[in-house]
């Protein structure tokens, strides 16, 4: 396969990925574009710090496991980043008195997203496709959709954080196009990407879910949970 047909095939699955989106879009999603209460705010950074925790621990568990070289070199690099990520965000908590996540239980669905799907991936373009490609892509969707409701000390945690994350997406392109260059290979990518963008969907309804148990939220609110 030809390294044009490979660049196009990742450029088909992000547009696949934004025809997806703006059709839940289309089918009602409110968004209050109220800023958030300082507990929503709390419980919004305390998902983002226990996501990118979770991030940078799933990718160091995959380095002795990645054979590739340029891929092995920038996981290393990025599971700097999401460890730093953490502590941005745990800095943003403890700003209003909040200085641990002990007691902070996560919802099914983003265990189920985020400590079992994304740790799975069988090797170096699966485990890409489904974080790199899919998760880090609606992450970065998802915070300018969010940042106008954020106040200007968060604002200014995320604006350090998400040049990073669109590092670790050209990260994943590359990664992509150089070794996911069969049509067996492509399928799986396909797939991890496309069943990570129906986890990521289920996660924002168990926020909503989560924001309304606890009084911070109306049925029907469109929250972006993501880093
Ligand atoms: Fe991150
Ligand atoms: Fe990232």
């Amino acid at each position: 396969m030809s390294a044009a047909e490979v660049s196009a095939f990742y450029d088909e699955l992000v547009a696949e990925l934004d025809r997806r989106r703006a059709a839940l879009d289309d089918e009602g999603a409110t968004f209050f574009n109220r800023p958030l209460s300082d507990r929503e705010l709390i419980e919004w950074l305390s998902f983002q710090a226990y996501y990118e925790k979770r991030a940078a621990e799933f990718i160091g568990r995959w380095l002795a496991d990645t054979p590739e070289p340029d891929a092995f070199v920038l996981l290393a690099q990025q599971v700097e980043d999401e460890a730093m990520h953490y502590e941005y965000c745990m800095r943003a908590l403890a700003r209003r008195g909040v200085t641990s996540l002990d007691g902070w239980v996560p919802e099914p669905e983003w265990v189920e997203w985020i400590d079992v799907w994304y740790p799975s991936g069988a090797d170096t373009i699966e485990r890409v496709a489904a974080h790199n490609l899919a998760g880090e892509l609606g992450a970065c969707q998802a915070f300018l959709e969010i940042k106008p409701r954020l106040p200007e000390d968060v604002q200014k945690t995320f604006d350090r954080i998400i040049p990073d994350e669109q590092f670790h997406m050209r990260l994943g392109r590359q990664v992509i196009e150089r070794y996911a260059t069969t049509d067996d290979q492509q399928a799986r990518v396909r797939e991890r990407v496309l069943h990570t963008f129906d986890l990521e969907q289920a996660g924002r309804v168990a926020y909503n879910r989560r924001m309304v148990r606890l009084g911070l939220g109306e049925p029907g609110d469109a929250v972006p949970p993501l880093p």
